[in-house]
């Protein structure tokens, strides 16, 4: 991944059945960073074709401005997977999600199945799978030898398959969430938290937003647009930080601080890895700004 698509702001990444209509055609206007027009588990079988048929019409149709566009296909264990893929990879969105993906043959398997798309079009899979908790490092690992450059975490088919309660402090999850997230930095993968079901206990949805910044995920998929403005907002960036920031950033640059490693900034200490954390929050602040510029 270049700098600039590693900094791209993915606070917010809105799911829609891709055979919604009306909630594509509001796609195009949402405050979404990513917009995931789902043929997966938000589309009844009887629909999938149909669905199938108008996510790629979207995808060439565009629109979208600035916001990223994800198709997310069913798995190669369905009926429906393979012809997901080859629709998918003709229509070139900027992503194809794949679910339920264990282990990293399956992550070449998928990636084989897009040889065909643009090389714009990058893999991201989801992290969804009992058998994928034991298998993230050499998931991850997959991304150097393939267009994988995303992770999205699945809490329901993971909760669904544990057996395991969405508990409010999430606390069952917490060992998947942070290995997911070591096991994504150390690859250089970007990864997003998984969905917030209660549409509209918008507190418990902030808390949750909250927690998954301070994991270290760069953003939440969502169900609903009533999520964006919280998501967007606890994602970015406050404008304390971006301050704090600023001031590490011209503290280091000062010539009379020039050669030392720690320094002190606003009564805070600061080395140089706080300088790499500074330079990169601001970067991404910036990347926000200039997403909100294109509407
Ligand atoms: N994306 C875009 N627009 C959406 C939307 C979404 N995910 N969810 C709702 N909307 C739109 C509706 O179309 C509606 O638009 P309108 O006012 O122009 O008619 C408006 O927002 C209000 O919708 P609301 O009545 O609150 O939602 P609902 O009760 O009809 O639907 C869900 C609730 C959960 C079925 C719906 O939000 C949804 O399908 N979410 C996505 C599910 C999904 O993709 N899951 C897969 C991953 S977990
Ligand atoms: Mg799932």
């Amino acid at each position: 991944m270049t700098t600039a698509q590693a900094n791209r702001p993915r606070r917010s990444a809105l799911y829609m059945p891709a055979s919604n209509a009306k909630a594509v055609e509001k796609a195009r206007t949402l405050d979404a960073d990513v917009i995931i027009l789902d043929l997966e588990d938000a589309v009844a079988p009887e629909m999938k074709p149909a669905a199938r048929e108008a996510a790629v019409a979207a995808v060439k149709a565009g629109g979208f401005g600035p916001r990223e566009v994800v198709i997310r296909v069913n798995g190669l264990d369905t009926p429906w997977g393979a012809d997901d893929l080859a629709a998918a990879a003709e229509a070139g969105p900027d992503a194809v999600l794949v679910p339920k993906v264990n282990d990293a043959a399956d992550v070449r398997l998928y990636d084989q199945h897009l040889s065909a798309a643009p090389t714009s079009t990058r893999l991201w899979t989801m992290i969804e799978t009992a058998k994928a908790a034991f298998h993230l490092w050499e998931i991850a690992e997959a991304a150097h030898s393939t267009r994988l450059s995303a992770w999205v975490m699945g809490v329901n088919d993971f909760a669904k398959e544990m057996r395991a309660r969405q508990t409010p402090d999430r606390a069952p999850f917490l060992p998947l969430l942070t290995l997911s997230v070591a096991a994504a930095r150390a690859h250089g993968l970007m990864i997003l938290d998984g969905v917030h079901n209660d549409i509209e206990d918008l507190a418990a949805l902030e808390a949750v937003c909250v927690q998954g910044v301070d994991f270290g995920f760069d953003g939440k998929t969502l169900i609903h647009p009533k999520h964006l403005e919280i998501c967007n907002r606890v994602f970015s960036p406050s404008p304390e930080d971006v301050a704090w920031s600023h001031a590490v950033i011209a503290a280091f640059n000062a010539p009379e601080n020039a050669g030392k490693g720690a320094l002190r900034v606003d009564g805070k200490m600061a080395e140089r890895l706080h300088l790499a954390q500074a330079e990169r929050l601001v970067a991404v602040a910036q990347a926000i700004s200039g997403r909100s510029a294109q509407g």
